[in-house]
């Protein structure tokens, strides 16, 4: 074999899904672990991934060789759906949706009219994504041009891949977050000009959701992705229903919810749709056929008391979902901690979440939902070198229940339920260290 240059090269036990699936069933053929592996980075992206015995050889001389001989190595996480300006208000107690979002959301985004405060906060909340093993995540910003910046300057620092955008929203909310369908079409317009495929940052353009918008914003927006059509749709649909009672009063001359961002040319392979909870049959076709993804929220869904998320039935319409925390309303930046609840949201339906299919939907299969998968999601050769490497023994109560583990399935699986933060021994971007655990 003849020898390369490589930049970094990282041994240890890795584990990845290494084809995006159209059905749960078919995970388990497509798991891959690699108990003595070996990881080569070059530029950012996976030169080689193999065995260590078979890859040792091809290490060009003198190159260090970063060993982690306990850990397990995953891909980067990928949270489809999270609120940067919402951090500070995690946990903000007694209400559903909507009296939610006027009692805690609203006062708590008029903030980030400031760029200095934009920036503190989205340093925070860049920080804290890395520290939970999130390499990737599909972001709201405020209707202030400058959250944006803030956010898309901190993701760069790190060199991230973040997916980000300005809200819009012109009715509805106080006026100190209100937009107009003009003022949201060239606000966002210049965001996208300034930032869309800037390093790894891609914007999403962003109506909060159909309540918040007029008709004639959300045509703006559909003016805006039919100009740029490389670019995201993110917004939220059918989570709660009272919400969904009112998108029906708002917009009578519309089949249902979905119906409203499908007239205005807002569904497609690149749009996002947080939560889906309550979606009627009709809509589950028309998801499928424009290819529209879905980020499946479990923590903000219980803390909400939105309901139980039919992931089985989305399997079925061959619907892509991603794992979202939604971090306001969701209740942990953790994606182990996100999985543990999307396993009890499942089990209350009577439903089953294997280990491999939760692996699944925390890496190649949220990269799938942002149609990422030919970059992000697994050791592939040739994608972009973000993972974690995860400590599976960080407190005495996961060292037993590991010690008693059957096989990597069954690590795994216990890791999703006892597992976070504490978890997370080290996360890499693009070949770099950006996170280390303090021992
Ligand atoms: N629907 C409209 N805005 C929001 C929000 O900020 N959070 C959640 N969970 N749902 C929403
Ligand atoms: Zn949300």
């Amino acid at each position: 074999m003849s020898s390369v240059i490589a930049t970094t090269a990282i041994r240890g036990r890795f584990l990845d899904i290494q084809n995006t699936v159209a059905q749960a069933r078919d995970i388990h053929d497509q798991v891959r672990y690699v108990e003595d592996g070996l990881l080569i980075i070059k530029n950012g992206k996976i030169q080689w991934f193999g065995s260590w015995q078979e890859g040792q050889h091809q290490l060009a001389a003198g190159l260090t060789v970063t060993h982690y001989p306990e850990q397990l190595i995953i891909p980067g996480m990928i949270d489809t759906h999270i609120h940067f300006p919402q951090t500070e208000m995690v946990g903000a107690y007694g209400e559903q949706l909507l009296e939610w979002l006027n009692t805690y959301t609203f006062p708590t985004e008029i903030q980030f009219q400031d760029s200095s405060y934009s920036e503190k906060i989205a340093e925070f909340f860049v920080q804290e994504l890395l520290k939970n093993g999130t390499t990737t995540a599909l972001v709201f910003c405020t209707v202030h041009p400058e959250s944006v910046d803030a956010l898309f300057n901190a993701a760069t620092t790190r060199n991230m891949r973040l997916i980000a955008g300005k809200v819009l929203m012109d009715r509805h909310a106080p006026d100190a977050l209100m937009d107009t369908a003009d003022r949201a079409y060239s606000e966002s317009k210049a965001l996208i000009e300034k930032w869309h495929g800037k390093g790894r940052n891609l914007y999403a353009i962003t109506p909060r959701f159909a309540p918040t918008s007029t008709p004639e914003q959300l045509q703006k927006a559909g003016q805006l992705k039919s100009e740029y059509p490389d670019v995201y749709v993110h917004t939220h649909l059918s989570e709660n229903k009272n919400e969904i009672a009112w998108v029906k009063e708002l917009f009578p001359e519309h089949e249902g919810y979905l119906d409203v961002y499908h007239h205005y040319g807002l569904t497609g392979s690149k749009s996002v749709f947080a939560h889906c909870v309550h979606l009627e049959e009709g809509e589950w076709d028309c998801m499928q056929q424009t290819d529209s993804a879905i980020a499946f929220c479990p923590t903000s869904n219980l803390f909400l008391g939105s309901g139980l998320f039919p992931l089985k039935k989305a399997w079925s319409k061959g619907v892509k979902v991603g794992l979202g925390t939604d971090i306001g309303a969701g209740t942990s930046f953790n994606q182990l901690q996100t999985l543990n609840e999307a396993y009890k949201v499942q089990q209350l339906q009577g439903e089953k979440l294997s280990a491999f299919e939760s692996l699944y939907h925390a890496t190649l299969g949220g990269a799938r939902a942002l149609s990422l998968d030919d970059r992000l999601g697994n050791f592939n050769i040739g994608k972009e070198a973000d993972f974690v490497v995860l400590d599976l023994n960080a407190t005495a109560l996961q060292t037993l229940r590991q010690s008693k583990a059957r096989n990597i399935e069954d690590t795994f699986f216990a890791l999703t339920m006892l597992g976070d933060d504490r978890n997370i021994a080290a996360t890499y971007v693009a070949g770099q260290a950006v996170y280390v655990k303090a021992q």
